[in-house]
């Protein structure tokens, strides 16, 4: 594994030096190359039409596939390019044929875009929503998974990197489990693809979503949903247009083989192109190097912080990752990000209703949450926490 050269990652990152950005978990700042494929894509759409431009680029937005594929470690047919990852997350999810008892096993930091969904399936099916306990580090606990486990487990859905602190779930400990049951297993990957290394058949997940504009550094509007190939047909897609099905005769249509199925027609096709990029610019790097970097700077950031007179880590779990979350006594995470703002360095704050079963558990209300990549820099870290030190100073 080579290190990543900062230096050129910054050169090739033209918001590096500008701004300040630890809001790579919100949206990344993309590099050079994948904004530059999206605007020629546009030009040459303008100028060539929209149909035609797509036809010329049939090759290149077919590799998106084999990248997107090769990233996860599956095969181009188990993919479907989706406009972002709560609709690549909800195809799966609301695909599933819940029946009246049918348990639906999550963790205490899902995300409200997939546990609204599971209130509303359950409301709908008579469906039944059970929580699994975290373990004493604040990760999902394997063993209550396991004894959780009965004949009525229809789906295991956990996310991978909760949006609120740095917390990295056992996934491929929760898929050995899975595996062993035969139960269904929806890993939301949305924050943890892109930042470190992710291989679905070691995971053991059924399906996988995941956004292109986080930790992967694409377009927004993107994303892309991994289902393995002998889940693909027993999975009726809960949308059908005639991308994903072909009207065969008056009365029947024939639902497509692959994944693809789980798509619909009409797509941001420069998007898609970007995407591909995006990806492939991630391979480049390689993910052990992204993820050795992220890794590194999350920690020295983490103990830097821990360092300033009122400043509390929130970060949970045995692995941590490039998110990082903390409260500041005294301070609202909103006016902090907003000072934050105003010397152009971006954070988030995150509240309640993103992850309620984790705030509430644990007597949160909101955080900020700075969240850094490879391509950020160890002085960026130092002039964050000494603008965090102004601050409070400022606002005493
Ligand atoms: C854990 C998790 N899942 C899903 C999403 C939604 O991703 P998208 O906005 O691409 O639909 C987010 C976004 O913040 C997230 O944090």
């Amino acid at each position: 594994m080579t290190a990543i050269d900062i230096a050129r990652a910054r050169r090739e990152t033209p918001g590096s030096g500008l701004v300040l950005h630890f809001n790579n978990a919100g949206s990344s700042l993309p590099p050079t190359s994948v904004v530059d494929a999206q605007i020629a894509y546009l030009q040459r759409e303008a100028v060539f039409g929209g149909y035609e431009t797509a036809a010329e680029y049939a090759d290149q937005v077919e590799r998106v596939y084999t990248s997107a594929a090769a990233l996860v470690n599956a095969d181009p047919d188990e993919i479907a390019i989706i406009e972002n990852a709560t609709r690549a997350w909800d195809m799966a999810f609301y695909s599933i044929a819940f029946k009246p008892g049918d348990r639906i096993l999550t963790a205490m930091a899902e995300y409200a875009s997939n546990y609204i969904p599971y209130l509303q399936v359950a409301k709908r099916t008579g469906a039944v929503i059970d929580v699994v306990p975290n373990d004493e580090h604040g990760q999902v606990s394997v063993a209550a998974l396991r004894d959780m486990l009965d004949e009525r487990v229809k789906l295991i859905a956990i996310t991978h990197v909760p949006t609120n602190g740095g917390l990295v779930n056992p996934a491929a400990e929760i898929g050995a489990v899975a595996r062993e049951a035969g139960v269904l297993y929806l890993l939301d990957a949305c924050q943890s693809v892109g930042q470190m290394p992710i291989d679905v058949r070691a995971i053991g997940c059924d399906m996988l979503s995941t956004t292109g504009r986080k930790y992967l550094r694409g377009p927004r509007g993107t994303g892309f949903l991994y289902v393995r190939r002998d889940v693909v047909p027993t999975l009726e897609p809960i949308m059908l247009d005639l991308h994903a099905a072909q009207w065969t005769a008056r009365d029947s249509y024939t639902i497509r083989e692959d994944a693809r199925r789980f798509e619909n027609w009409e797509t941001n096709y420069a998007a898609k192109v970007g995407l591909g990029v995006a990806i492939d610019y991630a391979l480049n790097w390689g993910l052990d190097a992204i993820w050795e970097r992220v890794s590194l700077l999350a920690a020295r950031l983490r103990s830097r912080l821990a360092e300033i007179p009122g400043v509390t880590l929130t970060d949970l779990g045995s692995t941590k990752c490039g998110i990082v979350t903390f409260t500041v006594a005294g301070h609202a995470a909103g006016d902090l990000r907003d000072a934050f703002a105003e010397r152009r360095i971006h954070v988030t704050h995150t509240r309640t209703p993103s992850t309620r079963l984790d705030m509430e558990a644990r007597g949160l209300t909101e955080m900020v949450r700075a969240s850094v990549h490879y391509y950020n820099d160890e002085e960026e870290v130092e002039q964050f926490c000494t603008a965090l030190e102004h601050i409070i100073r400022s606002t005493h």
